[in-house]
């Protein structure tokens, strides 16, 4: 996830100077379903679209650890206390697999932190969304994840190596997100009517911008068609929230709760849900950072940086120090 919603808002690529057989050996590779690897020739967009994607991507699962940190120390039992914690250590976890996999791209981990923290770098725009109550910590978990995993899975058959093989085990994980958050629901549903009134509350606050995060809609998404054919997406955004919006609103009912849509309809003859149209407005006005918390967001993620400053510097020592005993 945290990837599609942004490929509108970058400029389009140069036109191409690759060698045109190079490319087209290169086209034959990726149609034949073969991974690219770090060492692989690839043409120079290809590169710079997946550096992008996959630091945006990165980006997202670390800005993602803040909103639901800030519930770890009010979590309303042990349980999901240690929940909560595990799952926010696997954001973590997710965002090194990321930045290292971008760095076999050729970017430096310098270079796309900094991109992050100047705001030149975009992460998913959900993360600028304050969590208020409890039940969104169940929200986030079920509806943002469950997003993310929609996005994610086809990613594991995406064109370039080490990108496909980090969504293996992140998938894995965000299903265990999934489930905890839902869990959560579950049990609040089945609460007192202010839980149920704060699980409702939850679901009408988070519908719209978990289906957001699919990003703009097919005809309006310029560079999918491109990413497609390089295998880099495997489905449309439009595919996607789909996709999702059939699987999510059965388990809305189950919890006894209403979607937030009131043009949301079973359609017999697609065999799909037609659904209201979504407030372009609201998602670039958050993607440009205008979102509720962004500012708030950066503060935290600078001082974070900064805070950390000492460790970096000590395994700087440490390992000056460890090339030195090593020359003698
Ligand atoms: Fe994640
Ligand atoms: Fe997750």
């Amino acid at each position: 996830m945290y990837t599609t919603e942004l490929q509108k808002v970058d400029p389009q690529q140069a036109p191409s100077r690759d060698p045109q057989e190079l490319v087209d050996a290169f086209e034959a590779r990726v149609a034949a379903d073969a991974f690219i690897e770090p060492k692989d020739w690839m043409p120079e967009a290809y590169r710079r679209t997946l550096i992008r994607q996959i630091s945006q991507h990165a980006h997202s699962e670390i800005v993602g650890m803040l909103p639901e940190g800030n519930w770890i120390t009010r979590a309303p039992s042990l349980k999901r206390k240690a929940i909560l914690l595990a799952k926010v250590q696997d954001e973590g976890g997710h965002g090194l697999y990321l930045y290292s996999a971008a760095e076999t791209l050729g970017s430096s981990r310098e270079e796309m932190i900094d991109a992050l923290h100047s705001g030149k770098a975009k992460y998913s725009t959900i993360f600028n969304y304050p969590t208020l109550t409890w039940a969104d910590i169940g929200a986030i978990g079920w509806l943002v994840d469950g997003a993310a995993i929609m996005n994610q899975v086809p990613l594991q058959r995406t064109s370039y190596g080490p990108y496909a093989r980090a969504m293996v085990r992140v998938c894995k994980e965000e299903s265990f997100h999934q489930r905890q958050g839902y869990d959560a629901l579950i049990v609040m549903a089945n609460g007192t009517d202010e839980q149920k009134a704060m699980v409702q509350d939850a679901i009408d606050r988070w519908w719209w911008p978990a289906i957001m995060m699919f990003g703009p809609s097919d005809d309006n998404s310029p560079n999918s068609a491109q990413s497609i054919r390089w295998r880099i997406k495997r489905e449309t955004n439009d595919e996607l929230r789909q996709k999702f919006i059939d699987a999510t609103v059965p388990q809305v009912l189950l919890l006894g709760m209403k979607v937030p849509d009131a043009d949301l309809k079973w359609n017999e003859e697609r065999g799909h849900y037609d659904y209201g149209a979504l407030d372009w407005e609201e998602f670039y006005a958050v993607v440009r950072g205008e979102g509720p918390t962004a500012k708030e967001r950066m503060e935290a993620r600078r001082k974070a940086w900064d805070d950390g400053a000492w460790v970096r510097e000590a395994a700087d020592a440490y390992e000056a120090r460890r090339r030195l005993k090593a020359a003698a």
